[in-house]
């Protein structure tokens, strides 16, 4: 039996937004109430078109901005009741991989001094055993001795993103979460950076929640995946049922949109039409009804709750039909 690192319930982050002189705030609910578990060493999915909510969650989930309701435990710790040198100790646990890995990297500093900061901040390690640690990590991802002297500048996208993973893993995290990590680099360096990540969860037993707009992209990765739309999760399964028997229209239309991962695929293609509602001013219903080409009257009226279908959880008021 393996443990829980992560533990979300009814999670919201919400922001006030202004809308103009004298008109009242707004506020967008960018996160309206996910509920999930992570096990050590396992990767959940995050999948959802831009804007659906899904940086929100990685940056609750990092500890970078604090939900607005809602429970969420990293590696036992309540992170919302917790004590507050419980709650520092979780920083060196949960990191995190940005989508722009030259944005997260100093561009005035040598590789292996952002490398060994982590481990100046948070161990008692020695100079020289601090540039032991950071020479091994840069030679677990794939870096070489040399690389430990160069500035961020002299490295390629994909090399760049290999450092910035390496600095999420210096501290062997029990969790990283990756916001798009591949999303800026080249197709042809995406597999490579992919079969990373699979490498170091093989040998450091580190869990992901591993977050993409792109199906495609998870399939590689992913032990369970969690859909969201407007900043609810929709469908969520293991890979085997998502992929293999996707019970919300909007699953079906996220995989219909991916080209090509299995030729011999002939299911029926679903296409979506218009833009993502704003979650300023979210629709009635179901959220997802205006673009729901299985919608009815009731989807109008009644939000869908999550609810087992199949094994997994699914909220559409339709589910069963859609087979
Ligand atoms: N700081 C903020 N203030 C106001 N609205 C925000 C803020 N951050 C995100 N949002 C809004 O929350 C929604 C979800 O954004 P985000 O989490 O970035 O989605 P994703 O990462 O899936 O593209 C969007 O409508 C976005 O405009
Ligand atoms: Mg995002």
């Amino acid at each position: 039996m393996s443990a829980t690192v992560l533990r979300a319930r009814d999670l919201t982050r919400h922001y006030e937004v202004s809308q103009g002189f004298l008109k009242p705030t707004g506020v967008v609910r960018a996160l309206g109430g996910v509920s999930f578990e992570l096990q050590a060493g396992k990767t959940l999915a995050v999948v959802g078109e831009s804007g659906c909510g899904k940086s929100t969650l990685a940056r609750a989930l990092t500890l970078i901005e604090t939900p607005t309701s809602g429970s969420l435990e990293l590696d036992g710790v309540d992170v919302v009741a917790g004590a507050k040198a419980d709650i520092r100790s979780l920083r060196s646990k949960v990191q995190m991989v940005f989508q722009n890995p030259y944005a997260s990297l100093n561009p005035r500093q040598k590789i292996g001094v952002q490398l060994a900061e982590p481990l100046l901040i948070n161990t008692d390690l020695s100079a020289a055993e601090r540039e032991a640690r950071v020479k091994e990590m840069m030679g677990i991802v794939g870096l070489r001795p040399e690389h430990y002297y160069r500035y961020p500048h002299m490295f390629s996208g994909g090399q760049r993103q290999r450092i910035a993973i390496a600095r999420a893993m210096m501290l062997r995290p029990k969790i990283v979460v990756a916001d798009e990590p591949t999303s800026a680099l080249d197709v042809s360096i995406q597999a490579q950076v992919l079969n990373l990540f699979m490498d170091l969860q093989q040998e450091l037993g580190t869990a992901y929640v591993f977050i993409s707009h792109n199906l495609s992209v998870v399939e590689h990765v992913a032990d369970d995946v969690m859909v969201m739309y407007l900043g609810r999760t929709v469908e969520m399964g293991s890979k085997a049922q998502i992929y293999g028997a996707p019970r919300h229209p909007y699953t079906r239309a996220l995989l219909s949109a991916t080209p090509s991962i299995h030729p011999e695929d002939r299911r029926v293609k679903i296409k979506i039409e218009g833009e993502l509602p704003s979650p300023l001013n979210p629709p009635t219903g179901c959220a997802f009804h205006k673009r729901c080409p299985f919608a009815q009257a009731r989807c109008q009226q009644e939000v869908p709750l999550l609810r087992e279908v199949d094994g997994h959880q699914v909220a559409c008021h339709f589910a069963e039909e859609i087979a």
